[in-house]
């Protein structure tokens, strides 16, 4: 009989990795792979990584520094500890990690994750490193099933499209992802359903740009290429599935059936992450964006019509090759100007292989005080958002257990953190709950 042996995943960057490395461990079982969440306890530790900023990828070289020392005790002891690297670093780096880091057994990019299986036996046998980094014809995710039926947390990610063909010139996902690619209708509806019967009541959508899904709709309703308002509406008939969200969505392919759905789909939560990236026009022409500020402005007051409670948030850069002060005060307008309920910012940072990484750079402590001059801005309106939560009835989604005894952690609609006293038997219930306290961050609620 085979031992029975643990995989420890560690998951860096984005939401799709997060699915992703769910998908890893149910594509082990099979191979007598028991998830643990411990490298110690360990005979697999695949780091699942992000290469979207120079701090992100090295985070992948130190956490190799600190998995030799685990590896050489292991190995004094007579044992082995297998390494591999997966994600988007694995995929920009290929062969050059298991240079870098010998103790590397394999290296496997997203679009390979099928192939892990045949990888690690490979790998168990000897020889030499294992590299992955094709983007092979066959769809990862039709090779994986889903593990055996055990129950789940109820908020759940679905990946529906990956890839990105609008190469921004920032940005490495066109490389590290490859070209949009949509999974067909009915594999999702079957995925969800899958999900819900585990309990799931919240299902993410995800895509690095989500909203230009286009899957091949089911034969029995004709075919053709589905759009995401489509995809939500059918998913929002699944019975049991309460809450759809989606992200991240690209302004340039924010349709107007998107947006009508926001208004006609009850089970659409009202939450929309839009990344703008900057507010100046002359910045997003060299961004290679393809939209501008006023039209940005105008596509969120489309949404705002259509579903006038809606939560916005976004993404911005500062500090982008060639930003002038005079750029950077755009962005703190729009940003000013679009009232987001939460926003992501970031310091801008030269990716190899980008287009932008070639120019002439913005010192740091210019690009350090733009950022917390922007965040100042963001901070403020997320808490004017949450502010006027106060004393409202919101519908919580009970997630989690809160750091304290007897408090549990849920969502409102609007993505909002929300912390109550509840018993834990209600997880997986939506409730509806009054908001008793709004911090900057984070809301409180009265036990339901
Ligand atoms: N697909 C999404 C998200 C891409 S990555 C989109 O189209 O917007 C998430 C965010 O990381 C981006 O929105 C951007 O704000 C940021 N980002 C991407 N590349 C970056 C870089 N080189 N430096 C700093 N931030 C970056
Ligand atoms: Fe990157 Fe998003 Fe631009 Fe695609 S659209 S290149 S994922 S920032
Ligand atoms: Fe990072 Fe890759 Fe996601 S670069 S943000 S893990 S798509």
């Amino acid at each position: 009989m085979t031992q029975a042996r643990r995989v420890f995943i560690k998951t860096y960057g984005c939401q799709m990795n997060v699915y992703d490395s769910e998908r890893m461990a149910d594509a082990l079982a099979p191979a007598g792979y028991a998830p643990t969440d411990r490298a110690e306890d360990a005979d697999l530790v695949l780091l699942n990584t992000c290469h979207i900023r120079e701090k992100a990828a090295e985070k992948v070289y130190s956490e190799l520094g600190r998995l030799r020392v685990l590896s050489q005790a292991r190995a004094a002891a007579g044992g082995r500890l297998m390494v591999g690297v997966a994600g988007c670093v694995a995929q920009a780096e290929g062969a050059e990690i298991a240079r870098r880091a010998p103790l590397v057994d394999l290296v496997v990019g997203p679009q390979a994750y099928h192939r892990l299986p045949a990888m690690v036996a490979r790998a168990q046998a000897g020889g030499r490193a294992q590299v992955e980094t094709e983007f092979p014809a066959e769809d990862k995710f039709d090779h994986i099933a889903r593990g055996p039926k055990a129950r789940r947390a109820p908020a759940a990610f679905l990946t529906v499209q990956e890839g990105c063909d609008k190469f921004c010139a920032f940005c490495v996902v066109p490389y590290t992802r490859g070209a949009e690619v949509s999974r067909p209708v009915a594999k999702l509806l079957a995925e969800a359903r899958d999900l819900v019967s585990r309990g799931v009541v919240e299902i993410t959508l995800l895509g690095q740009n989500v909203n230009a899904y286009h899957g091949e709709g089911p034969v029995s309703e004709g075919g053709g290429a589905w759009s995401l308002a489509r995809l939500i509406a059918a998913l929002a008939r699944i019975e049991g599935l309460a809450r759809i969200r989606y992200t991240t969505s690209h302004p340039n392919d924010m349709t107007d059936d998107l947006i009508a759905a926001h208004a006609d789909v009850p089970a659409l939560a009202p939450f929309l992450h839009l990344p703008v990236q900057s507010g100046s026009d002359r910045v997003l022409k060299a961004m290679n964006r393809r939209h501008d500020a006023a039209g940005y402005l105008r596509l969120l007051e489309r949404v705002r019509a259509a579903r006038p409670d809606i939560a916005l948030s976004g993404d911005f850069i500062v500090g982008f090759p060639g930003e002038t002060e005079a750029d950077f005060r755009a962005t703190l307008d729009l940003a000013a100007e679009a009232a987001y309920a939460q926003a992501f910012s970031f310091k801008y940072s030269p990716r190899p292989g980008t287009p932008a990484a070639e120019a002439a750079q913005v010192p740091e402590p210019v690009k350090a005080a733009r950022l917390a001059r922007l965040q100042a801005v963001l901070a403020a309106s997320q808490s004017a958002f949450n502010a006027a939560c106060l004393g409202r009835d919101l519908a919580v989604l009970l997630e989690k257990p809160g750091r304290r005894a007897g408090q549990l952690i849920g969502r409102s609609p609007y993505l909002q953190s929300v912390h109550m006293d509840a018993d834990a038997a209600r997880i997986g219930e939506i409730v509806t709950a009054r908001i008793v306290s709004a911090g900057p961050l984070s809301l409180a609620a009265a036990a339901p």
